[in-house]
């Protein structure tokens, strides 16, 4: 069974806490939606890395806008269920963007990042890293996938969200963030998908093809 759930910033408890309580078991996969939190390279992440290391389940997750990036990339890159990820621990994954990963017969299309509206208080390379957007690369990568796959996919996970779904939540898009939001507003009018997972506004919020995350935990994979 796969189980996913929103921001974790490096929280142990929290992202085990919400797993628990969900029902994850021996063999499960747990998916976070960005700002994972946990591979800023500080003692206590890599004490909580190599305790992640003794859970019975995967953990998985996209890229945030709050990750220590250049710490991320610095993970061996390995091929993980059908796609490119980056391993962390022998259990812990990072979904490249772009990339495609077939999770227990589900197919899952990632593309992390978001610009981090707090970047003007945060020192760069130290608390704030320019890979949180994504690149020409990146977005041609994505291409790339999503032409492989026929543009159609059961999961999106993803960071940030379509335009469309800011306003809804009553929020304004952020000028530097409208690259992202936009081609994500593309793709949710032009993929064929089942669901699409995201994180990023620390709330709930449940849209029907688009659920947006924080502490709630959605399972898939039972059917
Ligand atoms: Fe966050």
């Amino acid at each position: 069974m796969i189980y996913i759930t929103g921001d974790t910033h490096a929280f142990f408890d929290q992202l085990t806490n919400r797993m628990e309580h969900a029902g994850i078991t021996q063999g499960d996969t747990a998916i976070v939606c960005g700002d994972f939190g946990f591979t800023w390279g500080r003692d206590y992440d890599e004490m909580h890395l190599d305790a992640m290391e003794q859970l019975p389940y995967t953990i998985a997750f996209v890229d945030g806008n709050h990750e220590n990036f250049d710490k991320l990339y610095e993970y061996p890159g390995v091929d993980f269920c059908g796609g490119k990820a980056h391993q962390v621990r022998q259990n812990v994954f990072h979904l490249m963007r772009g990339e495609v990963f077939e999770i227990e017969g589900h197919s899952f299309f990632c593309f992390g990042g978001a610009y981090s509206t707090d970047k003007a208080g945060r020192t760069p390379h130290i608390e704030w890293w320019p890979q949180e957007l994504p690149t020409n690369e990146d977005y041609k990568h994505a291409r790339a996938s999503l032409e492989r796959i026929g543009y159609k996919t059961d999961y999106v996970l993803t960071h940030t969200i379509p335009t469309s779904f800011i306003h809804r939540l009553g929020k304004y898009p952020d000028a530097h963030d409208a690259e992202l939001t936009g081609y994500f507003e593309w793709l949710y009018r032009g993929l064929d998908f089942k669901k699409w997972f995201a994180g990023h506004f620390h709330e709930n919020r449940d849209f029907g093809d688009l659920v947006i995350l924080y502490d709630d935990v959605v399972r898939v994979g039972e059917s």
